[in-house]
């Protein structure tokens, strides 16, 4: 068995979660952790039993035994790392949003196929059990075609470290880009059609969100396919905890009940009830967590040990941050709609 060597970049609450996966893959090992703010990357060292820790992600660019960087930082800092890292000959998995610009993605694709190396976008809902079976739901047509996707969801942050986390993301993101991109990327997967269209209105509800920015945004897309999608968001103290996830088409329904949001029976996993007309019901239970950073990651050392090709996954990633940065830019100016070519703003 080839033993991966990994370093982690960022240890937050997602560098959290990677590290312990790293931890539970026996083909993997932890050499060290990176963070600006040395007690965090030494708490993790000691957490996780990295081998070393460093507030310079420098001093890993030439560590021999490291093949693989996991980059889970705030977005502005993504670009630099993931090219530093590449240019060092390590395959890389970075977190979303890959960078705030595509000038800036395109940067990153060009590094990739310019050094050989694999990167992989940390779109972890498209590793999910229950959004994979709802795919194979519409791929086989139980369904139709055209369909109307909804996604809303909200998050109520309780605890003060986890508001002020989402303050600090918010200034340099927006709950549009930095979640949105995750949705969108799962319209285009379900459908694999095209966004020919955005539009989108936002609030900033919180004080503690800087002016010009929003901490509540819907936004509504039209594919080349017929369908459309919905994604509304809320990151807000006043915000109620919930998610809908739902797939209507010609011929029937499916909604996706997460476990924490189900009335009874968690322990079964999340909830998928399916409607076909006329009058036919069924409930489909699929075991497993929202997030598998072990199930992504196993992805990622499959890429490196059969050599598999990033770019689709890499134009996937573009496309959805494109589209996510195309609605943010109608809310922030007030515009009605864009056209996904960023040309016709109007
Ligand atoms: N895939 C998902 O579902 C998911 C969920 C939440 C967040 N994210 C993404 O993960 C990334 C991190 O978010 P988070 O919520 O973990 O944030 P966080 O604030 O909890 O952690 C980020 C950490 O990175 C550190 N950091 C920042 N710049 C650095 C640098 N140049 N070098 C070393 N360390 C640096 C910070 O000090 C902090 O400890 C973001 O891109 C976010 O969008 C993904």
């Amino acid at each position: 068995m080839t033993r991966h060597g990994v370093v982690v970049i960022g240890c937050g609450v997602t560098g959290s979660m990677h590290c312990q996966s790293v931890c539970n893959m026996p083909s993997l090992q932890l050499l060290g952790v990176v963070d600006i703010i040395d007690t965090r990357a030494r708490d993790f060292a000691e957490r996780f039993r990295a081998d070393e820790w460093s507030t310079d992600y420098h001093k890993f660019l030439n560590h021999r035994d490291c093949d693989l960087v996991i980059v889970t930082t705030w977005p502005s800092s993504h670009r630099q790392i993931v090219i530093d890292f590449l240019k060092a000959g390590k395959h890389v998995l970075c977190e979303k949003p890959l960078a705030p610009t595509l000038k800036d993605v395109d940067e990153i694709i060009a590094t990739v196929k310019e050094t050989g190396r694999k990167l992989l976008v940390g779109y972890i809902i498209r590793h999910n059990a229950s959004y994979k079976k709802i795919k194979v739901m519409i791929d086989e047509g139980q369904i139709g075609s055209p369909i109307i996707m909804r996604m809303l969801g909200g998050e109520h942050p309780i605890e003060d470290e986890h508001w002020r986390r989402d303050v600090l993301l918010a200034k340099e993101t927006s709950p549009i880009i930095d979640c949105g991109c995750h949705y969108v990327d799962i319209m285009r997967w379900f459908t694999r059609a095209e966004v020919l269209s955005v539009s989108g209105v936002g609030l900033r509800l919180s004080p503690e969100i800087p002016e010009g920015k929003y901490d509540y945004g819907i936004i509504t897309v039209r594919l080349n396919d017929g369908s459309v999608g919905i994604y509304e968001v809320g990151w807000t103290r006043n915000y109620r905890n919930f998610s809908e996830k739902e797939f209507v088409g010609p011929k029937g329904r499916i909604r996706l009940i997460y476990r924490e949001f189900r009335g009874c029976h968690p322990e079964e996993g999340d909830l998928i009830e399916y409607y076909s007309y006329p009058g036919h019901y069924e409930i489909i239970n699929v075991k497993g967590v929202m997030k598998r950073a072990d199930v992504q990651l196993q992805y990622m050392v499959d890429m490196i040990e059969h050599n598999e090709d990033p770019m689709q996954g890499l134009e996937d990633a573009r496309k959805s941050l494109e589209i996510v940065l195309t609605g943010d830019e109608v809310i922030r100016k007030g515009l009605m709609c864009s056209s996904i070519d960023n040309k016709r703003l109007k």
